[in-house]
């Protein structure tokens, strides 16, 4: 028996908080979710470990290599609070990346990789190989959202939640329901930068914890006491950096960002999380003939 379908692409420029929103719309309507930015990623770090960096001369090997791995977005449901609290009280779930089994979340996301994705991404082979893998995860987490769903959600359609910057135009031109997610420079460099902070934080208290639990006490009060050397680029450095990967997706000639026709554009500089969630569970909800 096939059920009803549904997919929300979720589209925008770089940090406009659409992975975070996407999982958290996901886990709210119990639909799948896929990141489809970190399957560029992964073909970024293929190409990083085999020291490709002029990518328009190696895209064939490139394409090769893509096709040859396998990429696998775990997503690992949370019923507890986010430590973010400016995510309020909506739980967000954490995703797990892996390529070719190992575990690549954490380097997916390292600067090498950001300074070489939107290249990777540009090219037209890599982009026809990166769609299918996209609409074959697709059709698996939709199947798996089903699955997941409780009996009390019967009636609902299977489902994925899909972000990226060309899901609503080219790889679900007929997705139930777009969305483009922006917000101001700033407000994304802010954002991006507290984010930043919080991992620095978490890492440093974790090792500062390492370290007293190896070190007698004396010798953990002089690394509690160590000054904080911010390791962390500045505001405007990240302002800059978003502002030339917006550039280059915009600018990009096959799949460039740009917003859908019947998408709907949500601006959330000044709105809250949880404000910006549910508007967008709202109208898939609405466009589900779900109350
Ligand atoms: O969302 P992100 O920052 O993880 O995306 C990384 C890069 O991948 C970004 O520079 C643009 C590219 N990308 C793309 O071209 N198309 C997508 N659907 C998703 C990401």
């Amino acid at each position: 028996v096939s059920r009803r379908n549904f997919t929300i692409a979720i589209d925008g420029p770089a940090a406009s908080g659409k992975s975070s929103t996407a999982r958290a719309v996901a886990q709210e309507l119990g639909f799948g979710y896929i990141d489809s930015g970190s399957i560029y990623r992964c073909a970024t770090l293929l190409a990083l470990r085999q020291n490709i960096t002029e990518i328009s001369k190696h895209t064939d090997d490139l394409v090769a290599m893509i096709l040859k791995s396998t990429v696998e977005i775990k997503v690992q449901p949370s019923n507890s609070l986010n430590a973010m609290p400016s995510l309020g009280r909506l739980a967000v779930p954490e995703v797990q990346v892996l390529l070719d089994g190992e575990d690549v979340s954490g380097e997916i996301r390292k600067p090498e990789v950001n300074r070489m994705v939107a290249k990777v991404a540009s090219e037209s082979s890599v982009r026809e190989a990166v769609l299918g893998i996209q609409r074959s995860m697709a059709a698996r987490a939709k199947t798996r959202s089903s699955q997941n769903q409780s009996a009390n959600n019967e009636g609902m359609p299977e489902g994925v939640v899909m972000d990226g910057r060309d899901i609503g135009t080219t790889i679900f031109p007929n997705a139930e329901l777009k969305i483009y997610l922006d917000a101001s420079a700033m407000a994304r460099a802010i954002r991006r930068w507290d984010e930043m902070n919080n991992q620095l934080k978490d890492t440093k208290q974790q090792q500062k914890q390492q370290k007293q639990q190896q070190q007698s006490a004396s010798d953990a009060q002089k690394a509690g006491s160590t000054t904080e050397a911010p390791t962390y680029p500045s505001v405007e450095e990240i302002a800059r950096e978003l502002e030339a990967r917006d550039y280059a997706d915009i600018n990009r000639e096959h799949s460039p960002l740009r917003i859908a026709s019947d998408a709907v554009v949500i601006d959330n500089t000044n709105l809250t999380f949880e404000q910006q969630v549910y508007t967008i569970t709202d109208l898939a909800r609405e466009r589900m003939g779900i109350k």
